[in-house]
């Protein structure tokens, strides 16, 4: 499993034939997650631009996202995973509507993934879901003899912050690494694999001494710089949400319309 830390950096991995996980924890790709998984909503699509998502409005698209944390002017929605969490309970919004969405790095990361073979979509909300998808799919779609070189089947992109890394997604990479430890195919590929590996297991080490099954990553979380944004932004209860783990079992994947929807299991 490679890592690629940064938007900023993929044109340094290849992505054809690869599985790319796509993971903006602070707060898309957590927002998307609980989109699909709780609220009714069919389909997200990522945009890159807030006039594009603009014009899905005009063709009936619920337009959420923001710019630097903060909803867009206009908007139907902001970034927040609660928010998605609460439609379709006392929301105004119809939730039959598909959203299209536009974030400052998570649609940025989406997009720039098109290449892959496979898009789905990360968090700590559906972290062994994910893991279990990857284990799945890495026996259906084995190494090939020249992917040794580029790292494997599986790549972790990280929408980071800016086109710098960011500590959330990177600890989400090491927990997702973690998590598939033991299966053939899935060993961490790289230093940005091991760091963001050793990252993870350094934080949780403590709490697995003392037979913890889901370590607390909230307090390093809320040092990171986007945690310590969104606290400033009045968002602190976003960061601890977002932080909770294996609370949705559903793997969100962009299909063929450039739309994100639940992916079949089993
Ligand atoms: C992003 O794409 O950068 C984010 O999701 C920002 C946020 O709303 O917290």
């Amino acid at each position: 499993m490679e890592v690629c830390l940064t938007p900023d950096l993929i044109h340094q991995h290849r992505l054809e034939g690869k599985l790319v996980v796509v993971v903006d924890i602070f707060r898309a790709t957590s927002c998307i997650v609980t989109g699909l998984a709780g609220s009714h909503i069919q389909a997200i699509r990522p945009v890159s631009t807030v006039e594009e998502c603009l014009s899905y409005g005009q063709k009936g698209y619920i337009m959420a996202g923001e710019r630097g944390g903060i909803q867009v002017d206009g908007f139907d929605m902001g970034n927040s995973p609660l928010e998605y969490a609460r439609l379709g309970k006392n929301s105004a919004i119809d939730t039959s509507q598909k959203v299209a969405i536009t974030t400052t790095n998570g649609s940025t990361a989406i997009l720039k993934s098109l290449a892959a073979r496979e898009i789905i979509i990360g968090a700590f909300l559906n972290l062994r879901a994910v893991a279990d998808y990857i284990i799945v799919q890495s026996r259906q779609h084995p190494l090939r003899k020249d992917d040794s070189t580029t790292g494997g089947g599986v790549l972790i992109h990280c929408a980071g912050w800016e086109g710098r890394p960011n500590l959330e997604d990177t600890l989400f990479a090491g927990a997702l690494i973690d998590a598939c430890a033991g299966t053939q195919g899935l060993e961490a590929c790289g230093d940005s694999a091991l760091l963001a590996r050793e990252l993870y297991r350094a934080q949780t080490s403590h709490h697995l001494q003392n037979a913890c099954v889901n370590p607390d990553l909230r307090p390093v979380a809320l040092e990171s710089d986007h945690g310590k944004r969104l606290v400033r932004l009045g968002h602190a209860d976003d960061v601890h949400f977002c932080m909770e783990r294996d609370k949705y079992d559903i793997v969100p994947k962009l299909n063929g319309e450039g739309e994100i929807a639940v992916a079949p299991t089993g």
